[in-house]
């Protein structure tokens, strides 16, 4: 009786902790529909340009309230002031500015924007945007890049590192910067725990509090979490690019890995004033099709970081297919401007096949707007780029990383695109 109850109770934890496991078979990958990004909710054919704005609408309604999160207008207060600037920099190649952009009228809460922009450039310079990891200082060697504070109290126990803690250039392998600017870019940055820390904090130490409203102390079930925040921090330094003559405020490329790949997608999709979004290893919740459970799901995502997405999201763990939307949808708000996807083929936590399929699913939207995409059933070719029309997608040899063989694709991206 004893022995039986044990083995029962064996059985039990055997399979709990199996059903946690990701899944790397791919076939053991579910059948799914996927919803359909020219059908509106209401049945209707989405078959013109202005039927997709329509539609739109209806698709972003979705992601802000049962995804990432609304998030709150711009401040009336934002405001930005060149703190320092060096026409010197990188022996002469480029101007390092740093100017902060402040959310708050007594200046007490800002963010940091750190830009390199190419001396040898005719005109504005295009630019590549996104957040980094690690603190401003940890992009490149450079020994006067103003080291990255947190103005933010983190909390006991709190998982995020203070950027003061990791060594100048730590993160440069991230960040060609030298490439760039040889290539006629400009490279623009900010520290994310400028705008959010990356831990679950129950929201007091970012951006959030700032909007609460009487007897709030945390967003509701609907509005931002972490990613959103990332988001609204990033088109907020938009406001910042369209005042800089240096930079070409129509050629702005958001960039970002892994978790900032999502929020780069994201941040696309909510401003459309980017002109192209680049994302890298982004995996769930940025460009994977997440009908597709493979590697990392919505209740693994949301137990190892219960703060990036809103908390209507957590009603999905397990149950993707009961989401209204899926990624390509994500892919597909970003039309018709260039996106590119990348991945790497050992990094199948992020599912590298989804992120593909999410820009082929993507792609009729694009073409129903005059442009192409990608077209395939499976995995590209490992180091063979793909970029006929305004998706780009490639998948790497190597592991979950941004490495300068990415970089070199977004620049040949770019130039196709704007140059
Ligand atoms: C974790 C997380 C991913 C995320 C990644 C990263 O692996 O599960 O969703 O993309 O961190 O940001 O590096």
């Amino acid at each position: 009786m004893r022995n039986a109850f044990l083995l029962a109770l064996f059985l039990g934890a055997f399979f709990t902790l199996k059903a946690q496991e990701p899944n790397y078979d791919e076939s053991k990958v579910p059948a799914y529909t996927l919803p359909d990004p020219l059908r509106m909710e209401n049945g209707d054919e989405v078959n013109s340009p202005a039927k997709w704005v329509e539609r739109r609408a209806e698709i972003l309604k979705v992601f802000e309230t049962q995804v990432y999160g609304k998030m709150p207008e711009h401040p009336k207060d934002l405001h930005f002031r060149v703190l320092s600037e060096d026409r010197y920099a990188l022996s002469n190649m480029a101007t390092r500015k740093e100017v902060a952009v402040y959310f708050t009228k007594d200046e007490q809460h800002y963010m940091t924007i750190l830009m390199y922009i190419p001396n040898k450039r005719r005109g504005e310079a295009p630019v590549f945007f996104g957040l980094n990891f690690k603190g401003n200082h940890t992009i490149c060697d450079d020994p006067d890049i103003t080291e990255s504070v947190t103005r933010m109290k983190p909390r006991e126990g709190g998982s995020e590192k203070q950027p003061g803690t990791f060594k100048r250039g730590a993160e440069s392998s991230r960040w060609p910067v030298e490439m760039l600017i040889a290539n006629g870019y400009a490279v623009a940055t900010v520290y994310r725990g400028d705008i959010d820390p990356d831990y679950d904090d129950g929201f007091q130490n970012g951006v959030h509090p700032l909007f609460y409203g009487k007897g709030q102390t945390r967003p509701r079930a609907d509005e931002w979490g972490t990613l959103s925040a990332w988001a609204w921090g990033l088109s907020c330094a938009m406001d910042y690019f369209v005042t800089d003559e240096d930079i070409d405020s129509k050629k702005v490329a958001l960039v970002g890995h892994s978790r900032h790949g999502k929020t780069a997608l994201w941040a696309g999709a909510i401003d459309q004033r980017f002109a192209m979004a680049i994302s890298n290893d982004s995996g769930c919740g940025g460009a994977a099709i997440s009908r597709r459970k493979y590697g990392e799901t919505f209740s693994k995502v949301n137990r190892l970081f219960p703060h990036w997405f809103c908390e209507n999201f957590k009603q999905y763990n397990d149950k993707e297919e009961l989401l209204p939307v899926d990624q390509h949808e994500l892919i597909a708000l970003m039309a018709p401007r260039p996106v590119y996807i990348a991945s790497a083929i050992d990094d199948k936590w992020a599912d590298p096949k989804g992120e593909f399929l999410s820009g082929v699913h993507a792609t009729p939207v694009y073409r129903l707007l005059g442009r192409e995409g990608l077209n395939g059933t499976g995995l590209p070719t490992v180091n063979q780029p793909l970029m006929p029309g305004s998706i780009g997608y490639h998948v790497r040899s190597g592991n979950h990383d941004i490495t300068l063989y990415d970089w070199e694709q977004f620049v040949k991206f770019a130039d196709k695109h704007f140059k």
